[in-house]
């Protein structure tokens, strides 16, 4: 996790960020907070980077560059506003140690284009990645990417309307993918639970699941009931600030099993 230090809405890179509706820094940083004695009460090691002025986003760790056995593919922002957070996340993957690879230009966002099912890298692309990083990023970390299509620009990364609970289970939001991509998730895993617009909206897919609990903003506990059927409990939390810039748990999350000893990932570590 990022600390909130310099986060801001002070540009608009999504539908959901307006300049004109300001966050209020002392109830981000209770947010956020909150989210971290979260992960620490379920026993989760939290490791944090420094925050960086004039990078209001940074908060958002999952889009750092995303992780698999040891490794590391950094993002590439879309827009301007981001790209100077790249040379941070280089040099803090590189502090632990850790390879880090690139898609030599082509925009990727990390971990929020692209979460684990099992050993498979599934892509969203179609906002922030360009889907020609897909191939280059399976490559780089040596597995199979299912590619998906997201059409709603209020859902620009997949960690906004997917979130896989573990190789069998996955939260979705059916309205954020094109038909075709759709009709994929529904085959990418045993249980696929849908969620509707008024619940992803409010940021319930942007989850992290540790162990059976299901960390998300306020709105997963309209999924209480289907959660429950799966073996899981959901926890909503307010996110109210960080939804302003277009984000929720996950977004503020990078889970690095490499570094936090296995505790803490949402994925399973294969
Ligand atoms: N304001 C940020 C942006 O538009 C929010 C990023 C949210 N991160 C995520 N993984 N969905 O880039």
């Amino acid at each position: 996790m990022c600390p909130p230090t310099y986060f801001g809405v002070v540009y608009e890179i999504n539908p959901w960020m307006h300049v004109a509706s300001p966050v209020d820094p002392r109830r981000a940083a209770d947010q956020w907070e909150a989210l971290r004695a979260t992960y620490q009460d379920l026993g989760v090691e939290v490791v944090l980077a420094d925050p960086a002025p004039g990078l209001p986003d940074m908060v958002f760790t999952a889009n750092a560059g995303v992780t698999w056995d040891g490794r590391v593919v950094l993002s590439r922002f879309r827009h301007p506003q981001r790209q100077g957070e790249e040379s941070h996340w280089r040099e803090l993957f590189a502090h632990h140690g850790m390879p880090v690879l690139d898609t030599q230009g082509i925009s990727f966002e990390g971990a929020g284009d692209a979460l684990f099912v099992g050993d498979t890298l599934v892509c969203g692309y179609g906002f922030r990645t360009d889907r020609a990083a897909i191939p280059l990023v399976a490559r780089a970390l040596g597995v199979d990417a299912v590619e998906l299509e997201l059409v709603d620009p209020r859902y620009y990364h997949l960690d906004t309307c997917f979130c896989p609970l573990d190789a069998g289970t996955i939260l979705f939001a059916p309205a954020a993918f094109s038909p075709a991509s759709q009709a994929r998730v529904r085959r990418l895993a045993r249980r696929v639970i849908e969620v509707p617009n008024g619940i992803a909206a409010g940021f319930a897919c942007n989850a992290m699941a540790i162990a059976d609990v299901v960390v998300s903003s306020e709105a997963v506990e309209g999924l209480s009931d289907q959660l429950r059927e799966a073996g899981y409990r959901a926890l909503g939390l307010p996110m109210g600030e960080f939804m302003k810039s277009g984000g929720g748990v996950r977004c503020l999350s990078l889970p690095l099993p490499e570094i936090a000893g296995g505790a803490g990932s949402g994925e399973p570590a294969g």
